[in-house]
């Protein structure tokens, strides 16, 4: 067996097991490449499990065209989460629109609110999410464990991707002709909010677009991290 095969499969079973043991579930896709091999998982099997997106209001519309891909191909409309109006305009009339270059801590209120605080609505009333983290993304992921507890959510969070390489993701993509974001052809391998991503250069870590001007330590958006620190307390293989 390939070894995507045998990715598939554990990935597969993984799925099968959530959907036994933790419904309801929500998978959280930020459509970009990792999200787009689960979502076939999940609408390809028809599994119980609602998909939604954060749309922050500074995504890239290629990022936003990938909704339109998604219902075109599957038939499936994901659920979109916004920040609250009123907090964005504060933060906006208090900081500036782009007041996140300023500071770490600028950048992760703007990240809580266009972000965090949408995705504790999304997860209301579900026993586990799932994300789309693999262990080789980055410095902050390489003790990602499949499944762990999440005490920001109080909720079993999955990363049935963990064990997945860059080139696995990819094999899958284009083996099951899965749609995906215009500009991961164009140099952006991780693709965040449309003013905190850039391309990269040959050789570059795959994460050194994302929020390019701090250091990677701080490069997480608030998602999956608690009190500034990543939280990984439960390590039990799947
Ligand atoms: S992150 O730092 O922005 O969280 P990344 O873009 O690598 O990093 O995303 C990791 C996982 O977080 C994704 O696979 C997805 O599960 C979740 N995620 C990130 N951004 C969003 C978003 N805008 N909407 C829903 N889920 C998201
Ligand atoms: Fe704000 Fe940038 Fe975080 Fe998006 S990634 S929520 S624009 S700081």
């Amino acid at each position: 067996m390939s070894d995507l095969a045998i990715r598939v499969r554990e990935t597969e079973a993984i799925l099968a097991r959530i959907v036994r043991d933790f419904t309801p579930a929500v998978f959280a896709s930020s459509l970009a490449a990792e999200d787009m091999v689960l979502t076939d998982l999940i609408l390809r099997a028809k599994l119980p499990i609602g998909i939604f997106s954060l749309e922050t209001g500074r995504l890239h519309r290629e990022t936003l065209a990938v909704l339109d891909a998604v219902k075109a191909h599957y038939g499936y409309d994901i659920a979109l989460f916004r920040p609250q109006t009123e907090a964005v305009d504060a933060y906006v009339a208090q900081n500036g629109l782009n007041a996140f270059y300023d500071s770490v801590e600028m950048r992760r209120e703007c990240c809580r609110i266009r972000k965090v605080e949408p995705l504790g609505r999304a997860l209301l009333g579900n026993q586990a999410w799932i994300t789309g983290q693999r262990r080789a993304q980055s410095s902050t992921r390489s003790d990602l464990r499949v499944e762990e507890d999440d005490p920001a959510h109080f909720i079993t969070k999955f990363n049935p991707l963990a064990d997945w390489s860059e080139e696995n993701v990819w094999e899958y993509l284009r083996a099951n002709g899965v749609p995906y974001n215009a500009l991961h052809d164009r140099g952006y391998p991780s693709i965040g909010c449309e003013p905190c991503t850039r391309a990269i250069q040959p050789g570059e870590d795959v994460r050194a677009g994302r929020w390019w001007w701090e250091n990677p330590e701080s490069k997480e958006c608030g998602l999956h991290v608690v009190d500034g620190k990543l939280i990984r307390i439960k390590s039990v293989a799947a």
